[in-house]
């Protein structure tokens, strides 16, 4: 199967049919991805088929971390800023066709280093992702992500 990961195109990318399980997480690739794209609140990232469908997305978009809400342990560790830039992976998902194939693994790592390579230039200090639910929570602990305290 080949595979690419690119910026979404609403004209090129069939996302009608994606189905991830999560009604929410489906939605938002159809009606609101496109105008967070071109609003510039967001960049959307999808993985498709050599048919255009898409099988994956993620969202990145900047973050402002609230230092007060970091367990010490880890705030200790930080420059001493009540407030500190970071990006945001708030969304990430893979059709329910093709979760458990490493997919989620893909996406993740890929979101990852396009926030490394935004660290030349803008300099956030971290990535913060928004877990959807408990599941999600563990999926982004087993890549040893923390939750914050609240
Ligand atoms: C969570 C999600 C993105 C994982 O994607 P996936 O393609 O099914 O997962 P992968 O096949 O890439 O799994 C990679 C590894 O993570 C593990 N994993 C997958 N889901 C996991 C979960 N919920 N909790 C803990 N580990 C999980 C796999 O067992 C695998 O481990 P291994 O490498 O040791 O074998 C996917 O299930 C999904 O889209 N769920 C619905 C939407 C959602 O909850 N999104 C989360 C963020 S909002």
């Amino acid at each position: 199967m080949s595979l690419k990961i690119e910026l979404l195109n609403s004209k090129i990318h069939n996302r009608s049919n994606f189905d991830c399980g999560k009604e929410s997480l489906n939605r938002y690739l159809v009606k609101t991805a496109s105008q967070d794209l071109k609003r510039k609140v967001a960049t959307v990232f999808v993985l498709v088929d050599c048919h255009n469908q898409v099988l994956a997305y993620y969202t990145l978009s900047a973050f402002t971390i609230e230092v007060l809400e970091l367990e010490l342990s880890v705030a200790k560790k930080l420059p001493r800023y009540p407030r500190l830039p970071a990006t945001m992976l708030g969304r990430l998902a893979v059709d329910i066709n093709y979760q458990g194939r490493n997919f989620g693994k893909l996406m993740l790592v890929n979101a990852l280093l396009k926030a490394y390579e935004n660290t030349k230039t803008i300099a956030p200090i971290a990535v913060v992702v928004d877990a959807i639910d408990d599941k999600a929570s563990n999926f982004y602990k087993k890549y040893g992500f923390v939750a914050f305290k609240s």
